[in-house]
């Protein structure tokens, strides 16, 4: 079976599923992407991409043109067509916190229903990030029910949660910190361990195999601890906003280079959003009070990062002399740089208050208009770029680090702006070169006067 190479369908074609599908191809794995959303399908076939993420359009085309990646909506002609199939399909939070696995059970049914007309061996991958012991319990049901077939014998069962970060999804799928494989029966951790050797070849990262219980549980752990992180330096920048002399961004490359805790994530700033943290989060408490356990940790992570958005606020208000009526410049809307992705982006939170405050606000950011568009409407005022956006402008807030934002310059601000006063959520300028010639305010950062 595994002369020539592993063929692989995957099952959900959005962020994840999508990425893997052309990293697979892109070293001749022939991939098959289904999906029930007909647009994304045909986007596929036609080697165009519905997400921006760097390089990915680029590869797209290239295994298109190889005839190594197609899409379909038959999940029947995937299956029987490949040897493995991965899950990817999205775990989205229900209003009471836990998680909703209706596409996880969607797929598996499908997946199933086709496996009980298919000879040989297959191996299920989960990859979608869900609570522990759906692999084991809802995942395996499933499958043995709908196949009428036995995991551990006919078929391969494993959970398998990918780390990839937004903007860097082609990079983490190629070279990630490590694999993690929970596995439901040893074979299937094998083969599943001999594919990756065969994709990673001599850059096989460091692997962990374990239960499927574990490896769910490590994805969401993982999560929780960034956001802790975060949380965490966002915590200090509180308390060095108030003494002389302190500066989050000094302590926090004194506290990273501490190996113990290392250097990244203790970026100080406007807060976490994205697809990922913030749900992730939500599933984490809910899983402690579903087994009736306290989660203190989580819950001031949450709790400081639901503060961020009016910290950069009361900044605001505190160098502009009060916000209403004022127009607002923001810059960056995206929930981080090189995604167009605003899905619990902090710039949503503190476009709303500006409004609520009778603000007059004009946004710019590099990839994330068209969602922005869909998110305000006709509440905000829309630039082609961030000149227009601060001209004129009594105030401007940095929310998201733009490459291209950074290059700003005092002057600029000087020249365009009515009136210069700058908020910088995310320490990108040079307080120092910015005080002298603004009036400036930024994250953990004691400023005279404010
Ligand atoms: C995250 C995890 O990193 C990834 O492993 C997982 O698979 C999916 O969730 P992603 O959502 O793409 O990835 O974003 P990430 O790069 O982790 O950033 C999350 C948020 O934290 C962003 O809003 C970012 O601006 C913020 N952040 C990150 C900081 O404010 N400071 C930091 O030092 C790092």
């Amino acid at each position: 079976m595994y002369e020539s190479k592993v063929r692989v369908s995957i099952f959900g074609l959005g962020y994840v599923g999508l990425a893997t599908a052309v990293c697979l191809a892109s070293r001749g794995f022939p991939v098959i992407g289904v999906d029930i959303d007909l647009k994304k399908v045909s986007a596929i076939n036609n080697g165009e991409c519905y997400i921006y993420e760097p390089g990915i359009e680029e590869l797209i085309k290239e295994v298109r043109e190889k005839g190594l990646l197609k899409a379909t909506s038959n999940p029947t002609e995937s299956i029987l067509n490949t040897d493995f199939t991965f899950i990817t399909v999205s775990t989205p939070t229900n209003p009471n916190g836990s998680v909703d696995l209706t596409a996880v059970e969607y797929a598996t049914k499908s997946i199933a229903t086709s496996l009980k007309g298919k000879k040989g061996y297959h191996l299920v991958v989960v990859k979608s990030t869900v609570p522990p012991g759906t692999t084991e319990g809802l995942v395996k049901k499933i499958l043995e029910e709908f196949s009428e077939k036995r995991v551990g014998i006919d078929l391969g069962l494993c959970a398998n949660p990918e780390f990839l970060r937004e903007g860097r999804a082609i990079e983490d799928t190629f070279k990630p910190d490590r694999i993690v494989i929970g596995e439901c029966d040893k074979r299937a951790g094998d083969v599943l361990e001999r594919f990756y050797k065969e994709f990673y070849g001599d850059d096989m990262p460091p692997l962990l195999r374990t239960n499927a219980v574990n490896a769910e549980l490590i994805k969401y752990v993982n999560n929780a601890f960034l956001a802790m992180k975060v949380s965490f330096i966002n915590m200090v920048a509180d308390l060095c906003q108030k003494i002389d002399g302190a500066d989050v961004d000094i302590v926090a490359k004194g506290i990273g280079l501490d190996k113990r805790i290392g250097s990244l994530f203790l970026k100080a700033g406007a807060g976490w959003g994205g697809s990922c943290l913030p749900k992730d989060l939500e599933a984490l408490k809910n899983l402690y009070s579903k087994y009736g356990e306290r989660a203190p940790l989580i819950d001031a992570t949450i709790e400081v990062n639901d503060h961020r958005p009016n910290k950069l606020i009361e900044l605001a208000e505190r160098i502009t002399g009060g916000l209403n009526k004022k127009r607002v410049a923001i810059l960056g809307l995206s929930f981080k740089p090189d995604t167009d992705d605003m899905r619990n982006a902090v710039s949503i939170k503190i476009i709303n208050t500006l409004i609520n405050k009778g603000a007059i606000v004009t946004v710019f950011d590099p990839k994330a208009m068209d969602n922005a568009r869909r998110i305000f409407g006709e509440r905000v005022n829309y630039s082609k770029d961030v000149i227009d956006c601060i001209k004129g402008a009594e105030c401007a807030i940095l929310v998201t680090e733009w490459s291209e934002f950074a290059k700003l310059k005092p002057e600029d601000f000087i020249k365009y702006m009515k009136d210069p006063c700058i908020v910088d959520g995310r320490r990108v300028f040079d307080p120092k070169e910015f005080l002298k010639k603004t009036k400036f305010a930024t994250i953990g950062l004691k400023i005279d006067g404010l």
